[in-house]
């Protein structure tokens, strides 16, 4: 597939590394001028891409980019991307990081990144630590593989992205609608826990609305 990504960050320049390698055509872009953007291109099998450009002629589209971020993208990004192109996005809400945010006690965070993007989209990579989508990646079948999961509203893309997500070496949950993607968001059971095919579908299952966010921000008073 031809893959546009947009960051090249800890978790951008590791999908574009390791779909690169999977065979797949890789633009990225960041908010670096072309010869340095360039150069980390190269460094992970890609080509750059203005942010304009990125979007263009592609199957599919990962955003990895900070939360807060997301609302300084060009308006009309997606205007003419075709509706069979899939779009992913593996954004997380930290408010000390991206400010608070009221919208987001009521909405799903990737709810309100597609209202953004004006876009239905996929969530997706989310719920996995950078050091576990580098290093703990598993042949298909491997014992201990680990899962991730996926929501959205558009099955046929959601299949697409679980034979992306297979290429990096993880099994796939079904997260369910994307509406139901706060059951992956921060603070849940299903929150980067590293967890298999049938225990992630546990604690998906296991999430209490509205529970998480204080977890969440329990953990990062403790780091
Ligand atoms: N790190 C993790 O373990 C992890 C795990 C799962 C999900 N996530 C989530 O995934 C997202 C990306 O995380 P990350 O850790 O990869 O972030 P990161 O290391 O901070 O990288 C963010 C990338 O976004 C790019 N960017 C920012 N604004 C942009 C814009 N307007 N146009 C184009 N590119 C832009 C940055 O460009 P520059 O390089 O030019 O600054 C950078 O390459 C976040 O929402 C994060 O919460 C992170």
């Amino acid at each position: 597939m031809k893959i546009g990504i947009i960051g090249t960050g800890a978790i951008g320049s590791i999908l574009a590394e390791k779909l690169s390698q999977a065979g797949h055509h890789i633009k990225v872009t960041n908010t670096r001028a072309m010869p340095e953007l360039e150069k980390i291109a190269a460094r992970l099998g890609a080509t750059a891409a203005t942010i304009q450009d990125v979007a263009k002629d592609v199957d599919a589209i990962i955003f990895s980019m900070p939360f807060n971020a997301y609302k300084n993208l060009p308006k009309d990004l997606l205007k003419d991307v075709a509706q069979d192109v899939v779009v992913m996005d593996t954004s997380n809400y930290y408010p000390f990081r991206d400010g608070e945010i009221a919208e987001l006690e009521d909405v799903p965070e990737s709810v309100y990144i597609s209202g953004i993007l004006n876009r239905p989209l996929v969530k997706v990579f989310n719920n996995i630590l950078e050091h576990t989508l580098k290093y703990k990646g598993k042949a298909v079948g491997a014992e201990g593989r680990i899962a991730i999961s996926i929501a959205g509203d558009n099955e046929e893309h959601k299949k697409i992205v679980a034979e992306v997500v297979d290429q990096t070496g993880f099994d796939t949950v079904d997260g369910g609608s994307l509406s139901e993607s706060w059951r992956q968001q921060p603070g849940t059971p299903a929150y980067c826990t590293e967890l298999n095919e049938a225990e992630l579908t546990q604690a998906l299952a296991d999430a209490v609305k509205g529970k998480a966010p204080a977890i969440r921000d329990l953990i990062m008073d403790k780091l």
